[in-house]
This record gives structure tokens, C-alpha cells and sequence, in this order.
């Protein structure tokens, strides 16, 4: 059955997931650069920038739509996509569901040391960053805690959540 990793940006799917395809040998796909593919476009950030956000969920959700994993696949999902339409039920559908969970604090921290452009938060404060994480994850909770399987990330390296999720690629 193919994994869904799932959880708020930050949370460390795309390390997971590319960590646990290395130890199985599964194959790793990350929806985001399937959104970029089907947009032609270099980054999400671009997405944003010239289409805005409705355009990037209507994409995702034909990402979503086109996956057709194989048992041996990883999905990193974007952190928004399991809260729009039914694509948390498509997940939950096609295979096994993990989330990701860390605290507000530690997202906000993990985030503020991350490159990566995310156009949802780009220039905020460290303090606009907590808040806005705070009230988007009390938003975001629901949907992320349907998942099969749910992992306490705060203060636990990557490569031990991989440990922990070895199991299911046996
Ligand atoms: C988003 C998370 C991003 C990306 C987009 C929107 C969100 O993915 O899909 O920037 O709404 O939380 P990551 O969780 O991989 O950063």
C-alpha cells in the first residue's frame, strides 16, 4: 500500500519520506513537484505568485486526482492538501495515512531555519510566524488527525521518525 505522509509545512514529510524510500527501496514522489509539472513552472512559490492561491489548490487537486501510486510509493503531500475537497479521503482511499505532528512552537522554529520559499509565510516576523501557525494548525488539525497513523515529531531527528515508520514498508 503506497504512504501519505501529511502534516503543517515544516513538519519534515519531504526528509521523511525521501528517508524511508532510501531504506525500502520505494519509490518517493512529492506532490508539490507534481503541482510545479503540471503548471510548468519552476517552484510553488511561482504558482503563487502568478496564479494565486485558488489556482494552486485547483492544480493540486488534479495532482491528487492523477496519482495513481503503486504499493511501493511514498507521497510527501504539501502541508495545505489534505484540508481542501476530499483529498485527505482520496488519501486515506488509496493507502496508509501518517501525520507528522509537532507543536506550533517547534514548526515555527523549524521554519525559521528552512530556505525553502513558502509563499504562505514569506516575510513574516518570528512572532507573526507563531501566530499564524498556531491558528492555521488549529484549523489544519482536523483533517491531519484522520491519519492512520499519527507520529509526535518535537524533538525527534528525521532519521528516527524513518525508524519508526519502517514497519510499514515490510
Ligand atoms: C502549503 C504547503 C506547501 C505547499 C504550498 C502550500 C500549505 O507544502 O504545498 O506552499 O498550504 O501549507 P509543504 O508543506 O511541503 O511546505
Amino acid at each position: 500500500m503506497p504512504i501519505f505522509l501529511v502534516g503543517f509545512m515544516g513538519c519534515g514529510k519531504s526528509t521523511v519520506a525521501r528517508g524511508l524510500a532510501k531504506f525500502s527501496g520505494w519509490e518517493f514522489v512529492d506532490l508539490d513537484a507534481r503541482v510545479c509539472e503540471l503548471a510548468g513552472a519552476e517552484s510553488v512559490a511561482e504558482i503563487f505568485e502568478k496564479s494565486g492561491e485558488e489556482e494552486f489548490r485547483r492544480l493540486e487537486r488534479q495532482a491528487v486526482d492523477m496519482l495513481s501510486p503503486t504499493s511501493r510509493t511514498i507521497v510527501a503531500t504539501g502541508g495545505g492538501a489534505p484540508c481542501y475537497g476530499d483529498n485527505m479521503e482520496r488519501f486515506m482511499a488509496l493507502g496508509t495515512t501518517v501525520y507528522l505532528k509537532m507543536s506550533p512552537l517547534a514548526l515555527r522554529d523549524r521554519l525559521l531555519r528552512v530556505r525553502v520559499v513558502r509563499p504562505k509565510i514569506v516575510g513574516m516576523s518570528p512572532e507573526e510566524l507563531l501566530d499564524y501557525v498556531t491558528t492555521l494548525l488549529a484549523e489544519r488539525e482536523k483533517f491531519y488527525s484522520r491519519a492512520r497513523v499519527i507520529i509526535d515529531c518535537d524533538d525527534v531527528p528525521s532519521g528516527s521518525v524513518v525508524a519508526r515508520l519502517r514497519y510499514l514498508t515490510r
